[in-house]
């Protein structure tokens, strides 16, 4: 068979880990990847290459994606499909593997309602892909948020001041939870919930009185916060040059505030692009090398539409339709655990 493979929408650390076992996997049953570069808009373009097993060398633990990515969505181009459509018939493939998020997975679900066959790999550090209990990538961005806190405790404790983490995760508060619980927060602030204000001056008079002067507050960065006037703090709401929500900012507010209240001294860290970049974790490796495997698996069974998910100990293909469209949030159940250990 000839098998196309594109890594769609924000990149993360694991995304060559999935392309090496893709490669790997096909070769070892007689097949050929073609690499379509820089997302979908390689596919619109028609630009991509064969890619060569001996390349696959050192992918494991590089981040990035060699192929590139890009988060150019064909359903916002004018005959964007069509245009796609035409160009993987033009490259003469059998199947293509989607690597992608939330974005990437609407743009799949069209693309194989109109007949392109398909299989994705859900990646993103949000780890907010509704059907699989993780995410490529998502482990790696707990791991750089969580050695962010465990060195920041360090200075906040020198200084006695507060400090603010500010980490991605767009409308789910998975890293900051995760990270949050992994690194010891003294508050964890995240999407799903509203934070009264009251709270965290609350959790700051609790820790004085034990004689702790400092904390670390973890805030997701779509976070809301009511303050006592009832006004509720979050980022506004923008859009990026492809119409994507863009959010950031949410941590230097809160500190705005938490001086104002109390003349604390506070800093901020907001993590970024960081969470995204460099070696992925051991864990996101083995989770990419076995979604790269199992998804050259439902190529091969022709189970096209669906996608490639974890599921316990187990990797198994659910329809991308129960999936697109749909974001996976933090439970109540997960994100009061870190209230045990707020003040
Ligand atoms: O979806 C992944 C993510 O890193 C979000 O956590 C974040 O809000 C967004 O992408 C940032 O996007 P960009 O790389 O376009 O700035």
């Amino acid at each position: 068979m000839r098998i196309g493979i594109l890594t769609g929408g924000g990149d993360c650390s694991g995304l060559n880990a999935a392309i090496r076992a893709v490669v790997r996997a096909a070769d070892k049953d007689g097949h050929r990847v073609y690499g379509i570069l820089s997302g979908w808009k390689g596919l619109l373009k028609g630009e991509g290459r064969w890619l060569r097993v001996e390349e696959t060398a050192g992918l494991l633990s590089l981040g990035g994606t060699i192929l590139g990515s890009s988060r150019v969505n064909p359903l916002k181009v004018r005959g964007g499909l069509k245009l796609c459509l035409r160009n993987f018939r033009k490259a003469k493939l059998n199947a293509l593997i989607v690597v992608g998020g939330e974005g990437t997975l609407k743009i799949a679900d069209a693309l194989s309602r109109a007949g392109l066959p398909l299989v994705v790999i859900p990646k993103t550090i949000d780890n907010d892909t509704a059907g699989t209990d993780a995410t490529i990538g998502f482990d790696t961005a707990v791991q750089v948020a969580t050695d962010a806190i465990d060195r920041l405790h360090t200075t906040a404790e020198s200084h006695d001041r507060v400090m603010i983490v500010e980490v991605m995760g767009r409308h789910a508060g998975w890293i900051a939870t995760y990270a949050g619980l992994a690194g010891g927060a003294d508050a964890i602030l995240i999407p799903e919930e509203i934070f009264e204000f009251k709270d965290l001056m609350g959790i700051l008079k609790k820790r004085a009185k034990r004689g702790r002067h400092y904390s670390i507050f973890v805030v997701s960065e779509d976070a809301r916060i009511r303050l006592a006037s009832g006004k509720i703090l979050r980022t506004p709401l923008q859009h990026d040059e492809y119409g994507d929500v863009k959010l950031g900012g949410i941590g230097e507010m809160l500190a705005k505030e938490i001086r104002k209240s109390t003349g604390a001294e506070v800093r901020v860290t907001v993590l970024g692009h960081v969470q995204r970049g460099g070696t992925p974790t051991a864990g996101d490796r083995v989770l990419a090398t076995r979604l790269g495997i199992a998804a050259v698996h439902f190529v091969e069974k022709r189970q096209f539409g669906r996608m490639a998910v974890a599921h316990g100990a187990e990797i198994v293909s659910i329809p991308i339709s129960e999936s697109a469209g749909q974001t996976k949030r933090v439970p109540p159940r997960i994100a009061k655990l870190g209230r045990v250990f707020f003040g």
